[in-house]
């Protein structure tokens, strides 16, 4: 099981900017997206490949921004709830498809509010590591 917290490897790109402006997160902060439909963060990760638990910690202050979570052309939709305020944080897990080697994840707003602040992904099982962005 592999946690990637923002700025660690297997973190790439995001549009927003790394912040710690509320309480609860893990890690140093958490990822604040621009408000806007298509605001995304992208990890890269190398499996041995098969269907893998992916959860996402966020918090979401505001109504429910869901989002595609997308890898190997397959995608997957999150819903990203509120949990009531930005310093309350849960999990979202889906079953996702990934292939044996590097994969890379994006996760990409499908409403005009971004993505919620998003914690830390979290991919469960044996063999997964973090792979370099480049
Ligand atoms: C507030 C909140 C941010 C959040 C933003 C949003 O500004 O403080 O943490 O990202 O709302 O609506 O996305
Ligand atoms: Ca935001």
């Amino acid at each position: 099981t592999l946690t990637i917290q923002e700025s660690e490897k297997g973190f790439c790109t995001v549009n927003g900017e790394i912040v710690n402006n509320h309480e609860g997160y893990s890690g140093t902060g958490f990822v604040d997206t621009a408000n806007a439909e298509g605001a995304s963060i992208t990890w890269k990760v190398d499996v041995d490949g098969g269907n893998y638990d992916v959860s996402v910690r966020f918090a979401n202050g505001s109504t429910a921004r869901g989002a595609t979570l997308s890898s190997n052309e397959i995608n997957t939709t999150y819903g990203f709830a509120t949990t009531g305020d930005w310093a309350t944080w849960a999990d979202e897990t889906h079953t996702v498809s990934l292939a044996a080697g590097e994969n890379t994840i994006q996760l990409s707003a499908l409403t005009a509010g971004g993505l919620p602040n998003v914690d830390a992904i979290t991919i469960a099982g044996a063999g997964v590591l973090a792979a370099d962005c480049a």
